[in-house]
């Protein structure tokens, strides 16, 4: 793993007419994790993937699962992802009435606790959520759809985020997820990303196999 950067898989953007071969190409690319979209056509106007389809996954492989609840009322379902076989789990900061109970009852459960922040989203409402985190999310685009635009503030966003975390000497994971590219990966990485959510853009970029799309993201990862 370069630079500690860990390249995982948004399985929403698979084929679903074969996710168990796509899953299987993934193991074999080498990607550090898979990315599992949960969407609840409330908090995001979509839906994709679902329980059923995580506990199959959860049998098909041994690669680290993150849950991203896209869900409105999160409290209801921490519960009962955690106890469906991911690894981490996180939640949208906007629409919980109680984060830090939230983001400990995730780790009660022996998952690691993450929060996902839309873009508009400032950083100050992390100051005392801190010491609960394993995971803070970046939203580099709206949350919702695959296929949009990264959002250019954010690159800033996540440099403020590394300087707020290095400053408290916190080992915490920044991941970001949407439009994470070839071409940006370089830029989210010098900013302090440490975990890619690959989707449509690179991992399962159209007219690219699943190994030389991993093979890419890797090789363009700085340092
Ligand atoms: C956005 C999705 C992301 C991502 C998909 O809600 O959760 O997983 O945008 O990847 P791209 O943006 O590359 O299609
Ligand atoms: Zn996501």
């Amino acid at each position: 793993m370069k630079n500690n950067v860990k390249i995982g898989a948004s399985l929403a953007c698979a084929n679903y007419r074969h996710l168990e071969k796509d899953i299987r190409e993934l193991e074999q690319a080498g990607v550090d994790y898979i990315h599992f979209d949960i969407m609840d056509g409330h908090f995001v106007p979509n839906f994709c993937l679902n329980i059923d389809i995580l506990k199959m996954v959860r049998d098909l492989t041994s690669l680290p699962v993150d849950v991203h609840l896209m869900v409105d009322n999160p409290e209801f379902f921490i519960p009962i992802f955690s106890q469906a076989g991911c690894d981490i789990l996180s939640f949208q900061q906007e629409v919980a009435y109680h984060p830090q109970r939230e983001l400990s009852n995730i780790r009660k459960f022996g998952v690691k606790s993450g929060i996902a922040l839309n873009p508009s989203t400032p950083l100050n409402v992390l100051d005392y959520l801190l010491p609960d985190l394993d995971m803070i999310m970046i939203m580099t685009v709206n949350p919702g759809f695959a296929g949009q635009k990264l959002i250019p503030a954010m690159i800033k966003k996540i440099e403020n985020l590394r300087t707020m975390l290095e400053k408290r000497e916190l080992q915490i994971e920044i991941q970001v997820d949407g439009n994470v590219n070839f071409e940006n990966i370089p830029t989210l990485v010098k900013a302090g990303a440490t975990m890619l959510v690959g989707g449509t853009s690179s991992v399962f970029k159209k007219g690219m196999s699943i190994s030389d799309a991993v093979r890419k993201m890797r090789s363009v990862i700085p340092g």
